[in-house]
């Protein structure tokens, strides 16, 4: 992959980089899409990245089908997958990790607190393979796509991240691979964090302004829902995810959402611009 990667760069091209630990899905083909858009090269990385996972997450269980991906990659004429082995990124001996600090301690640092270091130590290595000019991320994971741009920042890494917006099912669920996880009952349930976003974004159109009150309304809905496990709900500044009171004119914000639906862990979030 390095070796292509310089053939490619010396030849001027421009090398779009999705990363991703497959199972892939429209939400990943719109990143694929704006790649390819905006770069002569895309190349997609499959690989399920075994220290983003705490030792009680679901690393065995991961839904994996790599035919499946590859005709999903096929159909979107990627140029490359780069699909190494777990052995190849992480060899016996390997002992460096990239760490975000602050950043990673709140929201789904507190729930996964080990999280966060292993995506930024694998992003770090995978485009130190590819080499990309830019690379795709969902804003689904808003605050893993934080987290990176942190990274990249600090670490002064010379590609750009472009931040994607989340891709949803008919009914407003937020696709992700481990949707595949809940049943058709929790299936049913899980509507309950798209539509309470909806209704947070409503309130806000509406001129609601006092974050306290929005979270507040937004906690009521799952009041009589007990298969569900709230983990958050919160309004932050876009940049830093501090917690914000007041929404304030010509800011920007994300509410998000995190809970347990049965036995499977969602997250989702709106962003949302005040005038
Ligand atoms: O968002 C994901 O799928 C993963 O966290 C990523 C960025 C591919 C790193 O393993």
């Amino acid at each position: 992959m390095q070796i292509i990667s310089d053939q490619l760069r010396s030849g001027r091209k421009i090398i779009g980089f999705v990363p991703t630990m497959g199972f892939l899905h429209d939400g990943h083909a719109s990143l694929i899409r704006k790649s390819k858009e905006q770069c002569d090269v895309t190349v997609v990385s499959i690989f399920v990245n075994p220290t983003q996972f705490a030792p009680n997450e679901d690393l065995e269980s991961y839904p994996r089908d790599i035919e499946s991906d590859k005709l999903l990659l096929r159909k979107n004429n990627v140029d490359f997958l780069f699909l190494p082995s777990a052995e190849e990124i992480y060899p016996p001996n390997f002992n460096t990790y990239v760490e975000v600090f602050g950043l990673t301690n709140k929201f789904e640092g507190e729930f996964r607190p080990t999280h966060f270091k292993g995506v930024t130590t694998i992003v770090a290595i995978l485009c130190n393979i590819v080499k990309p000019h830019k690379t795709y991320f969902g804003q689904k994971d808003a605050q893993q796509a934080c987290v990176i741009k942190k990274m990249i920042k600090d670490l002064q890494f010379d590609f750009d991240l472009v931040i994607c917006p989340t891709v949803r099912e008919p009914d407003g669920l937020a696709m992700s691979s481990r949707n595949a996880y809940l049943t058709n009952d929790d299936r049913q349930k899980a509507l309950l964090l798209s539509q309470s976003l909806d209704e947070a974004k409503k309130l806000i159109d509406a001129g609601e302004r006092n974050a306290l009150i929005i979270v507040k309304k937004m906690n009521n809905n799952f009041i009589p829902e007990k298969s569900i496990h709230l983990n958050y709900i919160s309004v932050v500044e876009v940049d830093s995810f501090s917690e914000a009171d007041i929404l304030e004119a010509g800011k920007s914000y994300f509410i998000l959402i995190a809970a347990k639906v049965g036995k499977t862990r969602l997250i989702d979030n709106v962003l949302v611009h005040i005038k």
